[in-house]
């Protein structure tokens, strides 16, 4: 393979690739080790990209590319998102205006709405167990298992002296491992040996903080056990790090007892029916997600711990009951590793800003600022789904996307909703009709 031409980032035709898949057999392989510039040629050879694609590529953003290139693999530009807030929150007595991305209508929309409704008794109360993870190192081929438990529960000082005196990379931040246990499986390869560690994390996510000890352990475990270590990883569905909020909607906000009877009811179907689960936890998640992205953490793992929750308990995330005096209070609890401090905050300036327009001090906070999103989130939702429908406020926001890609300016848009609604109709045919007609009127 060959690539001549000055390396231009923007123009395509002024750089000659020469595709080789005849001289290498893959035009991918080794891709990581090329430039930005270089894999963008490849990628426009092999799949028809024009100059104004490398030109979109190469938009520095925020996330400026030479950034872009040192978070992932084969990256070849950057990818925008809508950077939201969503204000009204109120946690533990203190307000935040809460950053979220998602390129979703009607969610940042919702989490607002949920909040707000919710200021009228004080907004949410969240509490956080601690930043214990676990971490997990697989042992096969232990012969005798009980014995071997037996002796490593003995030893279980001696184990966790040395576990913490692999954490020195989080101890200045008052981290350190704080537990042990073992436990057997029965897998379809054989009975295995498990022998967890918990690790107080402090305000990282603390995924390679808990891997780098994991690792460092299990040499020394194979020699105790007479075992072969093979998975050495933290596990997501992290039981000591649970986080709960909750808060109480007045019946007034909500349509009613009426009203709080069709979420009560919602919320029932969700406890009882793992369909209606999976897509009852998916709102949640909308909220939950688009904070994570926000202050640059591992949504994924954020996502895990919850489902995974979920699954465990085989129940909703959220309860919801009515109080005494018929209004509605909702509760939020799920295992949730966040994080204020790490690399990848420091590596995306977008991640920094969104932790700075927070102000959450610690892991804790912000994970208690994510739980009353979600429940927020939830709320609000189950509130519109119970009465007028999803699809009334979710259209509603999608139509100003639909007027502006008929071509409607800023000043325009409203009208041009406005218009489409009163025909009950969102399509682009009927946005780009409402325009024709506003901007006759004009002339
Ligand atoms: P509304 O009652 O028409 O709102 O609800 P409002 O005009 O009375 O405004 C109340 C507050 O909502 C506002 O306060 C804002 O905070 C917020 P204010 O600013 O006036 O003091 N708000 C907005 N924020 C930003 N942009 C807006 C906006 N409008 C209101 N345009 C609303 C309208 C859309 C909020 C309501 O209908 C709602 O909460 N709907 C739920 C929408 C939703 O859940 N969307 C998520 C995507 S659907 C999905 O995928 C999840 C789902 O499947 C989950 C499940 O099944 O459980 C549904």
């Amino acid at each position: 393979m060959a690539i001549v031409g000055n390396g231009s980032r923007t123009s395509i035709p002024e750089v000659l690739y020469v595709a080789s898949n005849t001289e290498e057999g893959n035009v991918w392989s080794g891709l990581y080790k090329k430039t930005l510039a270089e894999r963008q040629q490849i990628l426009a050879q092999e799949k028809g990209l024009d100059a104004s694609d490398i030109a979109l590529l190469n938009k520095d953003g925020p996330l400026p590319l030479a950034a872009a290139d040192t978070i992932s693999e084969n990256v070849i530009g950057t990818f925008a998102l809508p950077f939201s807030i969503a204000p009204n929150f109120i946690v533990n007595g203190k307000e935040y205006v809460v950053p979220m991305v998602i390129e979703e209508p009607s969610v940042v929309a919702a989490a607002s709405h949920g909040a707000k409704m919710a200021r009228a008794s004080g907004g949410f109360k969240a509490q956080y167990s601690g930043s214990v993870m676990t971490g997990q190192i697989q042992l096969v081929k232990v012969k005798n298992i009980s014995d071997v438990s037996k002796k490593l529960e003995a030893d279980k000082a001696a184990i966790l002296a040395e576990a913490d005196s692999n954490a020195g990379h989080i101890k200045p931040y008052g981290g350190g491992v704080v537990g042990m246990q073992t436990r057997s499986v029965m897998t379809s390869q054989g009975l295995m040996l498990l022998v967890e560690f918990n690790i107080n994390v402090a305000d990282a996510m603390g995924a390679n903080a808990v891997n780098t000890i994991l690792e460092k352990m299990a040499p020394g475990l194979e020699q105790r056990t007479g075992g072969e270590a093979r998975l050495r990883i933290l596990t997501n569905l992290c039981l000591g790090r649970i986080v709960s909020a909750s808060a109480t909607w007045k019946k007034e906000e909500l349509g009613g007892e009426a009203g709080v009877e069709a979420i009560l009811d919602a919320w029932a179907l969700a406890m009882a029916d793992p369909f209606r689960r999976a897509t009852h936890h998916k709102g949640i998640m909308n909220g939950m997600d688009a904070v994570a992205i926000a202050t640059g953490n591992d949504w994924r793992a954020v996502e895990a711990g919850a489902h995974a929750y979920g699954a465990f308990k085989n129940a909703s995330i959220t309860t919801y009951k009515k109080t005494p005096s018929g209004d509605l209070e909702g509760k939020i609890i799920l295992p949730l590793a966040v994080g204020t401090v790490g690399g990848s905050l420091k590596a995306n300036p977008c991640a920094a800003l969104g932790q700075k327009i927070l102000g959450a001090k610690t892991s804790g906070e912000l994970a208690m600022v994510m739980a009353s999103v979600g429940l927020a989130q939830n709320l609000a939702a189950l509130r519109a789904l119970s009465s007028e429908g999803i699809q009334k406020g979710h259209m509603r926001l999608h139509a100003r996307h639909i007027a502006a890609k008929a071509g409607a300016s800023e000043k325009e848009i409203d009208e041009v909703v406005k218009r489409m609604e009163a025909a009950n109709a969102v399509t682009e045919a009927s946005a780009a009709s409402a325009l024709k007609e506003i901007r006759g009127r004009k002339e």
